[in-house]
């Protein structure tokens, strides 16, 4: 029996060098990144030299971040551009470890896409946790009016460089700086209504109003709030790195949308090598009135 794990979509710029002892081996465009990794327990396949070969490391300074170093990180923050499905991303390694995509996310990218054409007229998406923006600007890409909501600037900010970059015009997207928790009420009480959902919250967070997101906590009054945003046929999509609870979890919650299907397991990358699967989050789909 194996765990359920949502099938790898390849990109083009990103591959899943190695992985062991702690860390991950990955290139981003033409750069060697590595980093830890608190899941890859177990033995590398290539050896330390491989390693070595990287351009930027990253090195923990305390449980709530750290910094960059290598040949890549010296004469200052390096940052780059790199294509992801026919857009472009930003990469810029944070204090925080992250670098503005999450490669693990491609099913999801790819499944708003290829359910683009199952909506009649122009289908609404909202982005809740949105970050960096890759998901909004791949669903404004392919004809979504999408939405994108997160609770700091510096996201929102990079959002609209990502949009930019991928060549779409100021006007592409709707982007919203509140409490994802607070917008998606809102939006009920509007009578707003929602083809696509999209929710990748953070463990813990705060609203831009210091408002305190604790996962555990408010994801079953989101969902509640974000079942009054359906429309008659819909997707909504949950996903989470880092929290004690389990696709079944996950499936439960999303059960409580109602009818519908719900498709629950594990977020994960391939290995370029050998294919090894690096688990990177726990996810649940919840589809209505679109199955095959
Ligand atoms: C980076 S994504 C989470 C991705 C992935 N699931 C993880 O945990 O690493 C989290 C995003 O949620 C945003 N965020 C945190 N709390 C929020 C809140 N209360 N309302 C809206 N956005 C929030 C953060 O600013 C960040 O951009």
């Amino acid at each position: 029996m194996q765990p359920a794990v949502f099938p790898v979509v390849a990109l083009e710029s990103h591959a899943l060098v190695d992985s062991g002892a702690g860390e991950k081996l990955e290139r981003y465009g033409d750069r060697l990144l590595r980093r830890p990794d608190p899941q890859a327990v177990w033995s590398r396949r290539l050896d330390e030299r491989a390693w070595a070969r990287a351009d930027l490391v990253f090195v923990r300074e305390s449980d709530r971040g750290g910094r960059w170093e290598g040949p890549g990180a010296r004469g200052g923050a390096p940052e780059w551009t790199i294509p992801v499905l026919g857009a472009v991303a930003r990469i810029r390694p944070t204090p925080f470890k992250h670098l503005g995509l999450f490669p693990e996310q491609a099913p999801n990218w790819r499944l708003v896409e290829d359910l683009r054409p199952r909506f009649e007229g122009r289908p609404r998406l909202l982005n809740l946790f949105g970050y960096s923006g890759l998901a909004s600007v791949l669903a404004a890409r392919v004809g979504y009016e999408a939405t994108h909501v997160d609770a700091s600037r510096a996201a929102l900010a990079w959002t609209r460089e990502n949009q930019a970059l991928s060549g779409l015009p100021d006007n592409a997207l709707r982007v919203v700086l509140e409490d994802a928790l607070q917008f998606a009420r809102r939006e009920a009480r509007r009578g707003a209504r929602y083809e696509v959902v999209l929710l990748d919250p953070p463990h813990y967070g705060r609203g831009p109003k210091g408002e305190v997101w604790r996962f555990e906590e408010r994801i079953a009054e989101l969902v509640e709030a974000v079942r009054e945003l359906l429309a008659d046929r819909s997707l909504v999509v949950l996903s989470t790195y880092a929290i004690g609870c389990s696709p079944l979890t996950f499936r439960n919650l999303l059960a409580e949308l109602g009818p519908g299907r719900v498709e629950a397991g594990e977020l994960a990358l391939s290995e370029e090598d050998g294919g090894r699967l690096l688990p990177c989050g726990f996810c649940a789909r919840h589809l209505r009135g679109l199955e095959p």
